[in-house]
């Protein structure tokens, strides 16, 4: 990590925590200027507390895999009068685990989310994919991709994957909402974990019974041997809940936004395919969901520009602003959808790294290449603006209303009409 030689430990000025300019996905203007300026700055965030926002690649890279540096429960940070009145753990999910049982976790799950695991699943994440695009387009135009979509696909291939019923989505993404939201009260808090905890924990029961091809069935597996506890099972049912797709919503919004403004890069990726597990690599890249969503605490002082990061301050370390920094990415603010090196921190590093990550790039490439596919001329709508949450640090677009022509693309170019629409289901077992 890069700190300088001694010099008093002096906070800097709180600055207000750096948002995307309104209508757009970002990144906030302040950061060139911050990595060059005040690389470890001090943010007050909208909840009041503060953190130390951390802004250049190597720092980033280096704080994100530090183990002085732990994930606060949401009952622990930030911190709220009304939680200091916790008795219970909260809402606990695979990112607040650490020692053994984070690591047998790890263990039980590096199968099913390898690489290996996920190209066997390709052809199935294909036609749940098409599934969704074939009532997409029966639906008419113009259309909101993102509740037509992205937003269902990743949620599909989850709950494929791991064994989470999709049909279930009404009953838990409201809850997994109020779970996380910071407004919500500690009691509101208590009960709609209770019920996400019962919900798994009747979903495991359910395993028992009938196992089935899919992780959770694996995990529960892996208690009867013993190599796991219930607990632990738990906390990973819970990850995915509030955790396992919405990510992968957000980027796969805003690579259809970078593509398509202007349209080059989406016609370039049609007409030569071979081009897009880059262009996937370099939307992770670019695109700048995670500005500061990753929340860290110290848990002894740290030196770090000549700075003092505290024992129990909290730490932001931008990945949005790393994976743009110049120094690390020449020409850093272009999408380049054929950049040659790009070591990017789109999913962290270290012993919490994204355990999603190659499931998360299955479903930009199949994600997009069914688009391309379908829809080889797509435009964002004219005269129906997006709509963004300009309060929220992480953006992508909450409807993205587009105007399909709906040809498919033949070998050579662009030809006929698509396929007929067929209804939507997910894919058989
Ligand atoms: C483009 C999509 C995604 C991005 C950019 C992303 C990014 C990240 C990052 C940066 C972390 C590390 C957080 C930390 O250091 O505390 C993380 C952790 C995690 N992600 Fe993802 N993620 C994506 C999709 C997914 C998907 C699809 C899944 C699963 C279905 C997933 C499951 C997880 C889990 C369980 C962890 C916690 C791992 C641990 O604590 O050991 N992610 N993700």
């Amino acid at each position: 990590m890069s700190s300088t030689p001694p010099r008093p430990a002096v906070d800097p000025p709180v600055i207000d925590l750096p948002l995307p300019p309104p209508g757009t996905m970002g990144p906030p203007a302040q950061y060139g200027w911050l990595r060059r300026e005040c690389p470890l700055a001090k943010v007050r965030l909208p909840i009041g507390a503060t953190a130390w926002y951390a802004t250049r690649y190597e720092d980033v890279r280096d704080l994100i895999a530090d183990p002085r540096l732990i994930r606060p429960t949401i009952n622990d940070w930030p911190p709220r009068p009304d939680r200091a009145a916790a008795d219970e753990p909260g809402l606990i999910t695979m990112m607040e685990l650490n020692g053994p049982r984070h690591a047998a976790l790890r263990r039980a799950l590096a199968e099913p989310f390898s690489v290996r695991s996920v190209r066997r699943r390709l052809p199935r994440l294909r036609r749940s994919a098409d599934g969704l695009l074939d009532d997409f387009t029966a639906a008419g135009q113009p259309g909101d991709l993102v509740g037509g979509f992205l937003e269902p696909f990743p949620l599909l291939a989850m709950c494929d994957l791991v064994g989470i019923p999709y049909e279930d989505r009404e009953y838990f993404l409201p809850r997994a909402d109020a779970a996380l939201g910071a407004m919500v009260t500690l009691d509101e808090g208590r009960e709609v974990t209770s019920e996400l905890r019962d919900y798994i924990a009747s979903l495991l029961d359910r395993k028992r019974r009938e196992p089935a091809d899919d992780v959770l069935t694996e995990l529960v597996h892996a208690c009867g041997r013993g190599t796991l506890d219930g607990e632990s099972v738990v906390n990973f049912g819970l990850s995915m809940l509030v955790a396992g797709y919405r990510t992968s919503t957000m980027f796969l919004a805003d690579a259809v936004v970078a593509l398509l403004t202007p349209p080059d890069h989406y016609a370039r990726l049609r007409d030569d395919r071979g081009l897009l597990p880059g262009a996937v690599e370099e939307l992770l890249r670019y695109i700048p969901v995670m500005n500061g969503v990753v929340v860290l605490q110290a848990v002894e002082d740290i030196e770090l520009h000549g700075r003092r990061i505290r024992a129990g301050d909290a730490v932001l370390p931008v990945l949005a602003s790393a994976n743009r920094d110049e120094r690390m990415f020449p020409d850093a603010d272009r999408l380049d959808l054929c950049r040659a090196e790009n070591p990017h921190l789109a999913f962290g590093r270290g012993a919490h790294n994204c355990i999603g990550a190659h499931l998360a790039r299955a479903q930009m490439a199949v994600g997009l290449e069914a688009l391309l596919d379908r829809f080889p001329r797509l435009r964002l709508a004219e005269g129906q603006e997006p709509t963004w949450d300009d309060e929220s640090p992480s953006k992508s677009p909450l409807t993205l209303p587009v105007s399909r022509h709906v040809t498919t693309v033949a070998a050579h170019g662009v030809s006929g009409p698509s396929e007929r629409p067929r209804s939507h289901r997910p894919p058989p077992p």
